[in-house]
C-alpha cells in the first residue's frame, strides 16, 4: 500500500504556554512494499509521524493517505484503510497484558472480530514468524519471558493482524546484540513472505543502510532529506550538524578518503568495502 504525506504539520498544545511544534509540513510519498529507512536525532518527530500515518493522531494540518484513502476520517473507507495499517511502538513489551503469550498475540485479530478459532491460527502464526513456539512458549505469561522475546511477542501481537503497511517504530533500541540481530532477521522474513510496505525508524545507520529503498531525515520537526542511502549518507557534513553519523562501512571509507586515499565513499556492504580498499591500495 503506497502512503502519501502532505503538508502535514502538528502541534502539541496548540495555543497553550507549552505549545510544541513537532511536524512542520511534511511532504513525502513511500512506493508499496518498500522499506523506509527514518532516521533523526530524538525529539526530531519521528514518532508523532509515524503516529500520523497509523491515524493515531490527528494532524493539525495537512494529510496523510494509505492507498489514496485519506486517513483519519469517520468515514467506513478511512478507517478499513486504517485497519490495515500495524505499528509497533518503541518499547512494545510494555504494553504486553494478558495472562498467556497466545491471548496477548491474540488481541489484535480479536480486535478485528475474527472468531477464537481464526483468532489462534493468526496468532500461532505471527509466533512461529518471530520465532516463538507456540507450543511451547503459547500458554507462558509475557512475563517469564526474557527481554528479547518480549519484543518478539509484541511484534507477533502487530503481525496477527496482517498489516499491509509495518510500521516499526525503533524496534531494536535497548536489546543486546543477539536480540538485535534476531529482529533484523524477522524483518527480512517478513518482507520475504508478506511484502508489507515497511517504515523503520531506527538509531542504527549500518541496518538503515543494509535495508532501506528509501531514506526519510527528519530535524526539528521538518523532513531535512528524501532519497537513497546513498544519496542521503554522501550528505556527511549536513548529517553530522543534525547529530547523525554514517554507517560503519561509509565512515571508515570517507576517514580514508579524508586522508587523500582515491576510494569510493557510498558502499554500506562490508565485503564491497574490503574490496573497494583492496583495490585503492593496489593503485598507490
Ligand atoms: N504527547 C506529547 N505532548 C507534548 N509534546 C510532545 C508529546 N509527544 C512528543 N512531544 C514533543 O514533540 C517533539 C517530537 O517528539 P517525538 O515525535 O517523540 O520525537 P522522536 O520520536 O523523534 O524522538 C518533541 O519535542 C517532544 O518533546
Ligand atoms: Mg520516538
Amino acid at each position: 500500500m503506497q502512503i502519501r504525506v502532505e503538508s502535514l504539520s502538528h502541534i502539541y498544545a496548540e495555543g497553550m504556554p507549552f505549545e510544541t511544534v513537532a511536524l512542520e509540513d511534511i511532504n513525502f510519498t513511500i512506493e508499496s512494499g518498500s522499506l523506509t529507512g527514518i532516521i533523526g536525532h530524538t525529539g526530531s518527530g519521528k514518532s508523532t509521524l509515524m503516529m500520523h500515518i497509523s491515524g493515531l493522531i490527528k494532524p493539525s494540518s495537512g494529510r496523510v493517505y494509505a492507498g489514496g484513502t485519506q486517513i483519519g476520517l469517520k468515514t467506513k473507507e478511512s478507517r478499513e484503510a486504517a485497519r490495515k495499517i500495524g505499528i509497533v511502538f518503541q518499547y512494545p513489551e510494555y504494553q504486553l497484558f494478558e495472562e498467556t503469550v497466545l491471548k496477548d498475540v491474540s488481541f489484535g485479530p480479536k480486535n478485528f472480530g475474527f472468531s477464537p478459532q481464526e483468532c489462534e491460527e493468526k496468532a500461532k502464526k505471527a509466533l512461529e514468524l518471530v520465532g516463538i513456539d507456540p507450543d511451547e512458549k503459547g500458554k507462558f505469561s509475557p512475563f517469564e519471558l526474557s527481554g528479547g522475546e518480549k519484543r518478539r511477542v509484541a511484534i507477533a501481537g502487530v503481525l496477527a493482524t496482517e498489516p499491509e503497511v509495518l510500521i516499526l517504530d525503533e524496534p531494536t533500541a535497548g536489546l543486546d546484540p543477539r536480540g538485535h540481530r534476531e529482529i533484523l532477521k524477522i524483518i527480512e522474513q517478513i518482507r520475504r513472505l508478506h511484502k508489507p510496505t515497511i517504515l523503520l525508524v531506527s538509531h542504527n545507520m549500518d541496518d538503515i543502510a543494509a535495508m532501506a529503498d528509501q531514506v526519510l531525515v527528519i530535524d526539528g520537526g521538518r523532513l531535512a532529506m528524501d532519497g537513497t542511502a546513498a544519496e542521503v549518507f554522501a550528505r556527511r557534513e549536513e548529517l553530522a550538524s543534525m547529530g547523525l553519523g554514517l554507517p560503519s562501512t561509509s565512515s571508515l571509507l570517507s576517514a580514508l578518503a579524508a586522508r587523500g586515499m582515491e576510494i569510493r565513499t557510498d558502499i554500506f556492504d562490508e565485503d564491497e568495502a574490503a574490496r573497494e580498499i583492496a583495490r585503492a591500495l593496489r593503485q598507490d
